[in-house]
């Protein structure tokens, strides 16, 4: 009788754990780290209330859209150390409880925009997402999107050179950003993306060194400690670029004719746009141009009119001595002024 209740006892926590993978008593945890596993193990026999499932340290490379179907009670979910490379969008969809992804050193070199949606609109979650050291070069607009709750991200180790601002706005509840070992391109594609860094340091968030390897002059040094006035430039490319479209295509930027005579700040943009000059640039230039000439005109009139001064006070010095040497000599003027001519070229 005691043994039947003691097998009766045990029989609950020991049934549901999908081999290969060992289970904690209560079940909470499963752990199929490290067991060398190409395909995923039978996931549909996790123990009910499982929250946390570890296949870190695997050979997986890729998982089916419904691989991880029906797991949404699941709330850390580990897949580092994999062979990970191309993810399809809906994996997570079923996930509804996960605060936790890890996805650190796999094979992603892109992420379908759809794939983390999952995190979606639990705002007392504080969720962590680890995507460092993959193939990443771009976080697409519209990844980040349904990311409000997301505490920590990780982008660390993987190939982005730039970030594009408005993909990270989302992120309003971001505490923790890990950026480094990225061959960062600190030129005016990461100016934007600089001033939203500036932004969340100063609610009080944390982000780990912004490298740039490029341009050279820049290389080493953190993003955060060059100063905003290196990047001026991007205002006066970007105007340029404004301008080139223009005169290219005959007209301003697009304008939206609806909005045309609706009156607001759209359309003032619009107006501005239009009739900005083609060439603002270049009218600077010329006026600048202009104001050198002017100014060497004007040095060499001074220098003119200095010389002249000083002649006309050497003459009249000349002129004084003639007189106090030969005061009675009513007639020797021209003799005088001959002999001013020959000292005077003497001393030239
Ligand atoms: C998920 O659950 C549904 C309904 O319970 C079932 O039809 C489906 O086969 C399950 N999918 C997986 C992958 O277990
Ligand atoms: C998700 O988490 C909440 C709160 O922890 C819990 O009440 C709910 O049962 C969980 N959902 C599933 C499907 O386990
Ligand atoms: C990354 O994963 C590979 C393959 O699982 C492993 O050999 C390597 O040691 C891992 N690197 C790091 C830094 O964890
Ligand atoms: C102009 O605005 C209308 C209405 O807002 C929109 O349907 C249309 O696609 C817009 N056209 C362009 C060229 O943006």
């Amino acid at each position: 009788l005691l043994c039947v209740l003691c097998f009766a006892t045990l029989l609950p926590a020991a049934s549901p754990c999908p081999p290969p993978c060992r289970c904690s008593p209560d079940g909470l945890e499963v752990n199929c780290g490290g067991l060398g596993l190409s395909t995923l193990p039978p996931l549909q026999q996790l123990p009910p209330g499982s929250r946390s499932l570890l296949l870190a340290n695997n050979k997986l490379s890729t998982l089916g859209t419904s691989a991880l179907a029906n797991l949404s009670f699941l709330e850390e979910l580990d897949l580092s150390n994999n062979y990970l490379d191309n993810l399809p969008g809906g994996l997570f969809r079923d996930m509804s409880n996960l605060t936790r992804l890890t996805l650190h050193n796999n094979s992603l070199t892109s992420t379908d925009r759809e794939l983390f949606q999952v995190f979606a609109h639990i705002p007392q979650h504080r969720d962590t997402l680890d995507l460092s050291l993959n193939g990443l070069s771009s976080v697409p607009l519209g990844l980040l999107d349904e990311l409000q709750s997301l505490r920590w991200l990780s982008l660390a180790g993987n190939r982005l050179h730039a970030l594009e601002r408005p993909a990270f706005e989302p992120l309003v509840n971001l505490q923790h950003l890990e950026l480094g070992q990225n061959p960062w391109e600190c030129d005016c594609n990461l100016r934007d993306f600089k001033h939203w860094i500036e932004w969340l340091l100063y609610r009080g968030g944390k982000v780990d060194a912004v490298e740039c390897t490029l341009p050279k002059d820049l290389r080493g040094r953190d993003i955060r400690t060059v100063p905003v006035e290196m990047f001026n430039y991007c205002l006066q490319l970007e105007d340029e670029n404004v301008g080139g479209e223009g005169s290219r295509s005959g007209q301003g930027p697009p304008c939206n004719a609806s909005h045309s005579n609706a009156g607001g700040e759209g359309t003032s943009e619009c107006v501005r746009a239009r009739y900005r000059p083609v060439s603002v640039r270049r009218a600077i230039g010329t006026v600048v141009i202009a104001g050198v000439v002017c100014g060497i005109v004007c040095i060499m009139m001074v220098a003119a009119a200095a010389y002249g001064c000083i002649y006309a006070s050497l003459m009249a010095k000349y002129q004084r001595e003639l007189k106090k040497r030969q005061p009675l000599m009513g007639d020797g003027e021209a003799e005088g002024e001959d002999r001013e001519e020959k000292q005077i070229s003497s001393v030239a």
